[in-house]
């Protein structure tokens, strides 16, 4: 029989707003601003926006929807929980998947978190738009060793948030900064919007090019449809464990996806209306951010302000994701090793650094040769996280809502209609859609 004792039920519980707040920092963040913009202008503009938005609705909030209600149903962690509702010991091994894929997660995309602290400090300061041609100082700088610095800080910030606990720790930490991003947002989309030659961006973003839809770019959409509401890792799933019963999980799913949607349509309409107006590629490759944007920066007026505002916006994006990444391991090891709050954090933060420094050298710097299989350590521990844990762990969270755990229908308290239609895409379009993915992203990389 299961071992109930698993189930902690004397969780700490966010408030209503600190959820809401906190599941839409944990969405929002990279994957809006660094890599949807990129990935938009390679697969056909609005076309892709579109598909990105029916794969968020058809796919994305069913599976965001069932992590939360798991999480609730068992106030377990995202191993322990399949085990606690099931009553299978094997079921927390499938779990455990997205605990892994938390892990290897947080070691890469504490370094891109870094790289956008390092810019903001760098545009604030005019450094950056004194030093040349762009491309060549993002190699410089990650050839050199203070990528670790601002990942190391990274870190210490997540592991401290952490440590402070739901209420104390994240709840508080989202309700300050996602009303600053939301605000920095608006004030740099009128920037963006007001600049001359603003409009061809616009058109670029929203003017769909139905002839690059493709296979590929659906997939493409659906895979990230999945990242950018932090699923298939347990995230949703951890975070649901600390919500009250009578908070409405609905209205929760339907939030976060919105809000999410919203950002990324924001970030959109600033960065390809800056990079149109001053004639940077807008497919330029994830450098997009880092590289073509600075160059449109240093031509704008009170260049270094905006483009300091622009990385305080990703920085604060980026953190509110990574602590919800971090919390995925730390409420496992919490449960498992029947540790603190703070030891859990400190040991799985240090442990992740393990791993996350040499992907943070591996770019350009004294790693960068290293390349097994013909990707650096950094593209590896993205391509398993992002590739291949989140879609099966995406697999077993539909398998488990759909087929598995029969008393979904009233943890999530929806009305009968929207319960069969949950059931619906739980059981017969998301599994399906997700192995397409994920045997898609296997063959393409
Ligand atoms: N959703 C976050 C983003 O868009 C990333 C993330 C993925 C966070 C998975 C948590 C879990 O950047």
């Amino acid at each position: 029989k299961p071992t109930l004792e698993l189930n902690n039920t004397s969780k700490e519980t966010f408030s209503s707003a600190g959820f809401i707040l906190s599941a839409i920092g944990s969405s929002v963040g990279l994957g809006n601003m660094w890599k949807f913009p990129y990935i938009t202008g390679l697969y056909g503009g609005a076309a892709f926006f579109l598909l990105f938005t029916i794969c968020l609705v058809v796919i994305g909030l069913p599976i965001l929807l069932a992590e939360l209600t798991i999480g609730r149903g068992s106030r377990g962690n995202a191993s322990s929980a399949f085990t606690i509702l099931s009553g299978h010991k094997y079921w927390s091994y499938f779990g455990g998947l997205g605990v892994l894929a938390a892990f290897v997660i947080m070691a890469f995309y504490t370094v891109v978190a870094g790289w956008t602290m390092h810019y903001a400090v760098q545009s604030f300061t005019g450094k950056l738009f004194s030093g040349g041609d762009f491309g060549a100082q993002f190699e410089n700088f990650n050839a050199t060793l203070q990528p670790v610095g601002w990942q190391i800080v990274v870190m210490i910030i997540s592991v401290f948030v952490v440590a402070k606990g739901i209420s104390g720790g994240i709840e508080k930490f989202n309700k300050v900064l996602i009303p600053g991003l939301i605000i920095i947002l608006l004030v740099l989309m009128v920037r963006a919007l007001s600049l001359p030659g603003a409009g061809a961006g616009v058109e670029f973003f929203l003017k769909p090019d139905f002839s690059k839809l493709t296979v590929e770019s659906a997939l493409v959409a659906l895979g990230h449809a999945f990242f950018s509401l932090s699923l298939g890792m347990g995230t949703m799933l951890t975070y649901g464990a600390y919500v009250e019963k009578r908070q409405s999980l609905g209205t929760a799913t339907l939030a976060v996806g919105f809000g999410d949607l919203l950002y990324a349509l924001v970030a959109g309409l600033i960065i390809f209306p800056t990079s149109f107006a001053f004639g940077i590629p807008s497919s330029a490759g994830p450098g997009l951010v880092f590289v073509a944007l600075p160059a449109a920066f240093d031509a704008m007026w009170m260049g270094e302000f905006f483009g300091g505002l622009f990385f305080i916006l990703l920085a604060i994006a980026a953190l509110t994701s990574a602590i919800s990444i971090l919390e995925v391991p730390v409420a496992f090891v919490m449960d498992k090793f029947r540790t603190t709050r703070a030891k859990a954090a400190s040991s799985v933060g240090a442990l992740c650094l393990v791993f996350g420094i040499p992907a943070a050298l591996s770019l350009y710097g004294p790693l960068s040769g290293f390349l097994p299989g013909g990707k650096s350590i950094f593209d590896w521990m993205d391509f398993l996280g992002s590739y291949v844990l989140l879609p099966l762990g995406g697999l077993v969270v539909t398998l488990f809502t759909g087929y598995v755990w029969k008393h979904a229908g009233q943890e999530a308290g929806l009305t009968s209609g929207w319960y069969k239609l949950w059931m619906f895409l739980l059981r017969y379009i998301a599994p399906f859609l997700v192995i397409a993915v994920f045997i898609y992203s296997i063959y393409s990389n």
